[in-house]
């Protein structure tokens, strides 16, 4: 069946709403984002995103619709990200595109944000060789997938600690490069020596899981110890620490199940550096690597979309009464 689908995205500090046709083919995908808002402060406050998703978001589903040209006789269903996320900021996504729904008499698709990044990695590949291992990595999760199809998961290893966005987040502000820190810490590292320190690379030698809270706890020593040390090197070795460790891992977790491909998703996925090892990996292990466009690794609604046509397909409309769930965790399967 082929149908047309708008996706509304606010579950942290990105307002986001796209119109996506028959699961893959996205009309309009936009994005405003509140980075000026919270920069002040050096990362999200909960209260102002949700205040700034209020006033967004209705402009931004106006924008995204009329970027698509369609208006709501077009479309045949809204979705939006039900959780993880801020409580605030959830509430508004999901209580606009519940209202919208009700309004336009379409069924409402209650999105999981995670699943919404794995779509995001197979988006321009409808049929790739499952199973997939997914390398998600966000500013609140890290976690090796194993993807054997749409809606069908395995967890096969993730963080302990800190998620790598977190660690890439509170590095730029320790050093004082600002936020997001993701972007801040790869800009600094182009022009830095990756080899300047050395910085642990934690459960390298074996398993899946990963951990990032001693990486960070070192940055900070060693910038204590050496003052002298220039921001640019810090960065390129924090970054080359973590990049090898996430490569490591996702290379092993590919052989370990025996994938036909590996993929990355998730705003870290947007790292260069990341990029560049990744496909190296899986080049090395003869697979194809599927890496999303860089605005589809980080928070876009057009990812959001396309798993609620597969939801609504597959599995069928949520309830409107369905809460949103900050804590909402991956749908795995036994
Ligand atoms: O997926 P995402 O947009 O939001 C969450 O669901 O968390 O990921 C945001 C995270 C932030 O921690 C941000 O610093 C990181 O992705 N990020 C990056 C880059 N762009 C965004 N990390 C490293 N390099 C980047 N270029
Ligand atoms: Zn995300």
């Amino acid at each position: 069946m082929s149908g047309t689908v708008l996706g509304l995205e606010t579950s942290c500090d990105e307002t986001a709403a796209a119109v996506v046709r028959d699961g893959t083919d996205i009309c309009s995908s936009v994005v405003s984002s509140q980075v000026d808002l919270h920069a002040a402060y050096g990362g999200v406050v909960p209260e102002l995103a949700g205040r700034a998703h209020l006033d967004l978001v209705l402009p931004v589903v106006a924008e995204a619709l009329a970027r698509a040209e369609v208006g709501a006789g077009d479309l045949d269903a809204v979705a939006a990200t039900v959780g993880p996320g801020l409580i605030g900021s959830l509430l508004v996504g999901t209580s606009a595109a519940k209202a919208l729904a009700l309004g336009w008499d379409l069924p409402y698709v209650a999105v999981n944000h995670l699943e919404g990044h794995l779509f995001a990695a197979v988006l321009d590949h409808p049929d790739p060789p499952w199973p997939l291992v997914v390398l998600l990595v966000s500013g609140g999760h890290t976690m090796l997938v194993s993807m054997e199809g749409p809606g069908r998961y395995r967890l096969l290893g993730s963080t302990l600690d800190d998620a790598a966005g977190e660690a890439f987040d509170k590095v730029a502000r320790f050093l004082g490069l600002g936020y997001p820190g993701g972007p801040a810490i790869e800009k600094a590292a182009e022009s830095g020596d990756r080899e300047a320190f050395a910085f642990p690379r934690a459960m390298l030698e074996e398993g899946l899981d990963l951990s990032f809270s001693g990486v960070k706890t070192a940055v900070v020593h060693a910038v204590r110890k050496r003052p002298e040390a220039t921001d640019e090197d810090v960065a390129a070795s924090f970054q080359a620490a973590v990049v090898d460790v996430l490569v490591t891992k996702a290379a092993r977790a590919a052989s370990r199940v025996g994938a036909g491909g590996m993929c990355l998703a998730g705003g870290v996925a947007a790292n260069g550096a990341l990029r560049r090892a990744f496909e190296a990996a899986a080049s090395e292990l003869g697979l194809p690597a599927f890496l999303p466009s860089r605005a589809m690794c980080t928070d876009n609604a057009a990812m959001i979309a396309a798993a609620g046509w597969w939801q609504l397909e597959h599995i069928g409309p949520s309830p409107l009464d369905t809460a949103a769930d900050p804590g909402l965790r991956l749908p795995l399967l036994d």
